[in-house]
Order: C-alpha cells, then structure tokens, then sequence
C-alpha cells in the first residue's frame, strides 16, 4: 500500500495522537493538514467545548460534517477527524471514499493521560468519572473505529517512534519519504 493521492485519514479516540501525529505526518509527506476540530473553530469563531455549549453536541456534529465534507474533496491531506467523527456513517462514506483511514488506538489510561492534558478542551470527558467515561465511549465506538483500513496502536510509542510507525503502515515509511514523486 502507498497513498498515491489519496488522503491519509486519522481516526480514532480523543488523546489517541490523531492531531499531533497528524501534522508531524503532513510535514514529511509534505502534504497539507487539515484538523476538523480546527476548521470548525476557524468556520464558527468558536472553540469546540464553547460550540458545545452554547449550541449543543448536535450543533457541533453539523459542522463536524461540513469539515469531513470539504476534507474528502480534496486529496493528497493528511487529516486528523475529532474521535466522534464516524458516529455519522455519511462521514464515514466520505472520508474512505478518497483516503486511507488509520485508526490509531491506545490503552484507556492513555487516552485519558492524554486528552486530559488541556483542560476544558474535551467537553464529553467534563465528568465527575472521566476513565469510566472514556471506557464508556470506547466500548460504544469500537465498532466504528474497526472499520478504519490498517489499525496502529500508540500505547507503547512516543510521538516519534509513533510517527515512523504510521509511515511505515502506509508504505510511506523512511525508503518512501525519499522517493522522488
Ligand atoms: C469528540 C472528540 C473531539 C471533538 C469533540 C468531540 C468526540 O476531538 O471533536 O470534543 O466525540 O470524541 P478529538 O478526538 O480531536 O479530541
């Protein structure tokens, strides 16, 4: 497998590395990187958790939707999706349609070391029982999240070793980065 034009599609959990990962991958694909959660801030002038609040989850999923939509149209990005992104299978249609969707995973304890790290940024882990919350979400999402192509696990990986990884899965790894295209 190598992308050829087609996109290089992130899904997976909240803290799983899809935005971190995301942009590293875009640099040395030289590639450009689009973040849904970005392009809904910069398209609303809103961030995510205040969207949420003001306007509600499903204010947020129509844009989300929106976001997915401009992204497939395009090819040859790396995108990062929020990690409730293929709860719509219209979503899920889209982005596979151009791309390649790796679904990066991690242990709960993980994710949540993780996407705890900005606080106030991740309004469904704003609970009095956040791991119980994200075992919740995982067990309800498995499902989707297995529909992706190719599956890589970053438990055990720091962003670099990760980064190289993920290349690699896409057959994109060091002989491609070199390849002339
Ligand atoms: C969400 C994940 C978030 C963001 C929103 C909802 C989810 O994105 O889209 O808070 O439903 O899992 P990240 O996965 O980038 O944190």
């Amino acid at each position: 497998l190598a992308l050829g034009r087609r996109n290089l599609v992130l899904v997976g959990f909240m803290g799983s590395g899809k935005s971190s990962l995301g942009r590293m991958a875009a640099r040395r694909l030289h590639r450009p990187f689009v973040d849904t959660d970005a392009w809904v801030e910069s398209r609303s002038g809103q961030s995510v958790a205040d969207i949420f609040r003001r306007q509600g989850e499903a204010a947020f999923r129509r844009l989300e939707a929106e976001a997915v939509a401009a992204a497939a149209a395009r090819r040859r990005l790396v995108v990062a999706t929020g990690g409730g992104a293929l709860r719509d299978p219209l979503n899920l249609r889209r982005l596979r349609q151009g791309g390649v969707l790796v679904a990066l995973q991690a242990e709960p304890e993980v994710l949540l070391a993780r996407a705890g790290r900005l606080p106030g940024v991740r309004p469904l882990l704003d609970v009095p029982d956040p791991l119980g919350r994200v075992r919740e979400l995982l067990a309800e999402r498995a499902e989707l999240y297995r529909q992706a192509d190719l599956h890589l696990d970053t438990t055990h990986l720091g962003l670099q070793e990760a980064l190289e990884a993920l290349l690699a899965l896409v057959g994109e790894g060091s002989a491609g980065a070199t390849r002339p295209r």
